[in-house]
């Protein structure tokens, strides 16, 4: 599980800057609130009551069945489930059946695990290594392709 922590990092500091960007005041251009909201935010309020005392411990050591995350408090599980879930416009019921939140029967959720790879594979082993970028820092996250969409664009829409 463990060999996903340098990714998970990464994971991480997206979801930690992504959500930087979600509270600084007249952001909303940039990551409008969206209708959805309201949804997410009573499944996280379950989750948050079921991890309550628990949110600093290593997140794979409360969560049941994770593949891709380690090496963050338990906590910061859930800010990366609502940046998901933002970067594609749907609530959490796309990927999971609420109360079963371990259960991998939809599938997906797995292909969201694959995605998450990619996104770090196309940071570190691609766009890291293109010669004379001047963010030596520069990322791909989900939003990058899915801006509130399930379906990237192809094209650009007037
Ligand atoms: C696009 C798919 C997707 C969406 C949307 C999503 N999740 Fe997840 N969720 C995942 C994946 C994938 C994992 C497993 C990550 C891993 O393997 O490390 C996961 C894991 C979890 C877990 C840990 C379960 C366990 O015990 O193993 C919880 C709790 C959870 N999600 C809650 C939520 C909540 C709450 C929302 C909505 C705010 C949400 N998820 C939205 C894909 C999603
Ligand atoms: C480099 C671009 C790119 C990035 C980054 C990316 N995706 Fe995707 N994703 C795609 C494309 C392209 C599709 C296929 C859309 C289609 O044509 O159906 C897709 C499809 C998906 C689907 C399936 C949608 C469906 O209709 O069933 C899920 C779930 C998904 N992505 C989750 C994620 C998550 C979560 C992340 C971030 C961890 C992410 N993606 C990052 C390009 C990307």
């Amino acid at each position: 599980m463990k060999i996903f922590t340098g990714i998970s990092l990464i994971a991480l500091f997206v979801i930690v800057s992504s959500s930087a960007i979600i509270q600084r005041p007249g952001s909303l251009r940039i990551n409008p609130a969206d209708s959805l909201q309201a949804v997410r935010d009573q499944y996280i309020k379950q989750v948050s009551e079921a991890i309550k005392g628990k949110e600093q411990m290593a997140v794979d050591s409360v969560f049941k069945n994770l593949k891709v995350f380690g090496g963050f408090p338990a906590g910061n599980l859930l800010l990366a489930m609502n940046s998901w879930s933002r970067a594609l416009g749907v609530t959490c019921e796309h990927c999971h059946t609420p109360s079963h939140w371990e259960d991998d029967s939809n599938p997906e959720k797995n292909i969201a695990r694959e995605m998450s790879k990619m996104t770090s594979n196309i940071t570190n082993e691609y766009l890291r290594k293109i010669p004379g970028m001047k963010n030596t820092k520069a990322l791909i996250n989900c939003t990058s392709c899915h801006n509130g969409k399930l379906k990237p664009a192809l094209r650009i829409e007037n």
